[in-house]
């Protein structure tokens, strides 16, 4: 494969190159699957934002009014003089909820793989806080292992990362994040949303909305392999298909070719037979007591954990201990 990219047509920005190996590596392996960070490009972040909008996606909102309800305990267990990291930054607006009550933050940390999007979301933060030091990272939050943190610390590092992202992380995968989380936030913490077991039916209408924005945000990872790698996907024969699994708790997405197809990607083509799927998501759900368990697998120790009377979604804060305390 090494040799096959290296012929991939200049100029290909580095985002772009990785999108196209991995996008190889989908169309070359069976069952195909790829990452759901590719979603997330200028049309695909504003899907997600109309995602976020709608009556069936109860997510963001439930989070919201969590966070608005406990966010001065919340503010209060993270303790005065936090460095706050934010793993993949939206919008920010849930970090400026926090950040309006926090006691004397030393910092804001805020990592997103979308550099463009980051640097402008970091502008508009400065300007609301004069006062705080923002530092924009331009890296994958879901390797903290490798991020470059190397600018000197000055406060307890905290981690935020809201908006249940670590449901798009397999077991492996999620376990490795939080053991990775814990020693970088050592003698901090972690706040962090986590999307929980529900009612089939529930999960099912918000993966699979009236209005069909989440099946064009799916089928918008083809689009975007359309423009910027070239690929000649027929959009209009994938059909958007996302079910719950409820022995593994979570969601699957696909896209599923209704005809018989070849994809084209870098002078090699690729057939895709009628009823074949590309997997292009997993949202994984947890119990309360499951997510704890993890976490305290993983090295943190759970303080506080706050959810919506239905029970639909949870925040936890999650101490990471200084072993030299
Ligand atoms: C951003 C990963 C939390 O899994 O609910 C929404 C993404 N995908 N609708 C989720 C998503 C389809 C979302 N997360």
């Amino acid at each position: 494969m090494a040799a096959v990219l290296s012929q991939l047509a200049a100029p290909w920005t580095d985002e772009t190159s990785v999108f196209g190996r991995d996008m190889l590596a989908c169309l070359a392996d069976k069952p195909h699957a790829i990452s759901p960070k590719y979603f997330y490009d200028a049309h695909g972040s504003q899907l997600f934002d109309r995602i976020c909008e709608l009556p069936e996606y109860y997510v963001t909102r439930t989070e919201l009014a969590i966070f608005r309800r406990h966010i001065y305990p919340m503010a209060a267990l993270i303790g005065p003089e936090a460095e706050v990291i934010e793993f993949g930054a939206g919008s920010l607006l849930k970090a400026r909820l926090l950040l309006d009550v926090l006691e004397a933050p030393r910092g804001f940390v805020a990592i997103d793989i979308s550099g463009e999007h980051l640097n402008a979301a970091c502008t508009d933060l400065r300007r609301s806080y004069p006062a705080l030091t923002v530092t924009p990272v331009v890296a994958d939050f879901t390797h903290p292992e490798n991020l470059p943190l190397w600018h000197s610390t000055t406060g307890r590092r905290v981690g935020f990362f809201p908006g249940s992202t670590i449901g798009n992380f397999s077991m492996p995968e999620a376990t490795r994040f939080l053991v990775a989380a814990a020693r970088l936030l050592r003698g901090g913490g972690l706040l962090i949303g986590v999307d929980l077991v529900k009612d089939p039916a529930l999960l099912h209408a918000a993966y699979n909305d009236a209005a069909g924005v989440t099946a064009a945000f799916n089928r918008n990872l083809l689009v975007r392999a359309n423009r910027e790698l070239g690929c000649d996907f027929q959009i209009d024969a994938f059909r958007h298909y996302a079910f719950y699994h409820p022995a593994q708790q979570r969601i699957e997405m696909h896209l599923v070719s209704a005809t018989a197809q070849q994809v084209s990607l870098n002078g090699d083509r690729f057939a895709l037979a009628p009823g074949e799927s590309i997997h292009t998501e997993s949202s994984q759900k947890y119990t309360v007591d499951g997510f704890r368990a993890l976490a305290t697998a993983c090295g943190f120790l759970p303080r506080a954990t706050w959810c919506d009377e239905a029970g639909l979604f949870s925040l936890h804060w999650l101490e990471s201990p200084d072993p030299a305390l």
